[in-house]
């Protein structure tokens, strides 16, 4: 596996930092392509737990180069902050490196973000507070701040200004007041000294490897349908986190890519606003939410839960050409009676066996819902595909047959020795 693509099959939080660290084993380098810190990827090694925002989840095998690509957005203060967190818990972050492309998360990012969203009021996305969005808007406009402009006090305070020659009538208008350019240059330039060492031209750093016959790991943040462009628009994220956005995010061809693992779990979750057709408001939603502790990693939400969407994570598959799907928490599903997957939705008289094309179609979509019988024993110490009982066994062959997708990795608990790896000749989806 030269270079593999990790990426969120659903909405977001669905292990990818678990399948990552995994995976990470067998890499040399692992390169986080998108999204910022809106991301909370949690990884539990010998029992204890990780939350990583922006550092590849690569990090805890110090001998690997961690990466943070060009179409990452960067808040300093949270790097930093993750970096020294991680010192503290004995693990050095000498072999991270940073794209000089990658664009600065600016405060006023921040105040934008908030600002926005009370401004749409009832119609707010429910975004992260982070920033992303305004950052990502500021790249596409061409006013973004660039780790490399660090580099260069003169260009920084010319381009910090210009910046907020717009964003300071903005941030009057929202009743914010203004932000004196100067300043806010100073507070970026205070990071100059620890971000030197880690600035590198990623994109070479990582077609260099691949050159060199090493692996490397890209690590998605988010999810397929928080994508700008595939995602349940306009409740998504502002970046694109399906698979095609490695090659934009990382600097590498698609040429050089030979995989692209989906990690997807069980059942389904969403964490702010936006339509989620197999969402559940009765016991088995509540069971799955107390069971799969879903509070989010980076805000500390309640997630919204349902049954798994088939149609949503056959569309996955698509739109990034998943070659192995990794279904996690599989465990959590202990206990159900009985099981349900949305097969096909119903928007008025319209049936859908597709993904819909309009977002009208997906808001008003009803989920065509088969149900599979569940299990009752407990799954974690399940070690390979024979361990399981055999109604988790047929739950995970339907959705290699729905999706015609090989399915490499079941994961029935939060810990790194908690996954099933399933050799060639099983989990393989109907006519792959
Ligand atoms: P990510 O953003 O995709 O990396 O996912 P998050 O870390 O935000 O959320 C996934 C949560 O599920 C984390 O708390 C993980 O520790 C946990 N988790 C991952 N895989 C499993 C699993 O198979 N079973 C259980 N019970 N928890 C899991
Ligand atoms: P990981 O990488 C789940 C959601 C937010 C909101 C929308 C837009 O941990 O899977 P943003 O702050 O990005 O502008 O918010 O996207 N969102 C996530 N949901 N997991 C994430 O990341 C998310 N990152 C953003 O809740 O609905
Ligand atoms: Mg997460």
């Amino acid at each position: 596996m030269p270079a593999t693509i990790v990426i969120g099959a659903q909405w977001g939080d669905e292990g990818k930092g678990k399948i990552t660290d995994l995976l990470a084993e067998r890499a040399d380098v692992v390169c986080r392509f998108q999204g910022g810190n809106n991301a909370g990827h949690t990884i539990v090694r010998d029992g204890e737990e990780f939350k990583f925002h922006l550092i590849p989840s690569g990090i805890l095998y110090e001998a690997k180069t961690c990466v943070i690509g060009n179409g990452v957005v960067i808040d300093p203060h949270i790097l930093f902050g993750e970096i020294d967190a991680l010192r503290a818990r004995g693990i050095g972050a000498d072999n991270l490196r940073v794209s000089a492309n990658a664009h600065l998360i600016m405060p006023y990012h921040l105040l934008l973000d908030g600002a926005a969203e009370r401004q749409l009021g009832k119609f707010k996305i429910g975004t992260t507070g982070r920033g992303i969005g305004p950052c990502y808007i500021d790249k596409v406009a061409r006013v973004g701040v660039r780790v490399q402009d660090l580099l260069d006090e003169k260009i920084l305070r010319r381009k910090v200004r210009v910046a907020l020659d717009e964003k300071n009538q903005l941030l009057q208008l929202y009743d914010i007041g203004t932000l004196d350019p100067d300043q806010v240059t100073d507070e970026v330039l205070a990071y100059r000294e620890r971000f030197e060492p880690h600035i590198c031209d990623a994109s070479l750093l990582v077609n260099k490897a691949l050159d060199d016959g090493r692996e490397v790991l890209f690590e998605g943040a988010q999810g397929t349908l928080l994508d700008i462009d595939f995602g349940t628009y306009p409740f998504v994220t502002s970046s694109n986190p399906i698979a095609g956005g490695a090659c934009v995010g990382a600097g590498v061809g698609p040429t050089r890519i030979d995989n692209v693992v989906g990690v997807a779990k069980a059942y389904t979750t969403r964490v702010g606003e936006g339509p989620f057709p197999t969402e559940l408001f009765d016991d088995a939603g509540a069971a799955l939410c107390e069971v799969g502790q879903e509070f989010g990693t980076t805000t500390g939400r309640q997630r919204r839960c349902g049954w798994l969407d088939l149609v949503a994570l056959r569309y996955a598959v698509r739109v990034s050409g998943i070659t192995h799907l990794a279904i996690t928490k599989l465990d959590v599903l202990t206990g159900l009676p009985v099981l349900k997957v949305c097969t096909r939705y119903k928007a008025g008289r319209k049936m859908h066996d597709e993904f819909p094309l309009l977002q009208t179609d997906f808001h008003h979509a009803k989920p065509v819902l088969e149900e599979l019988p569940g299990w009752t024993d407990d799954l974690r110490h399940c070690e390979e595909w024979a361990d399981l009982p055999e109604t988790a066994r047929d739950y995970v062959q339907f959705i290699a047959d729905f999706t015609k997708t090989r399915v490499k990795f079941i994961a029935v608990g939060p810990g790194r020795e908690e996954t099933i790896v399933l050799p060639r000749s099983i989990g393989r989806g109907g006519a792959v």
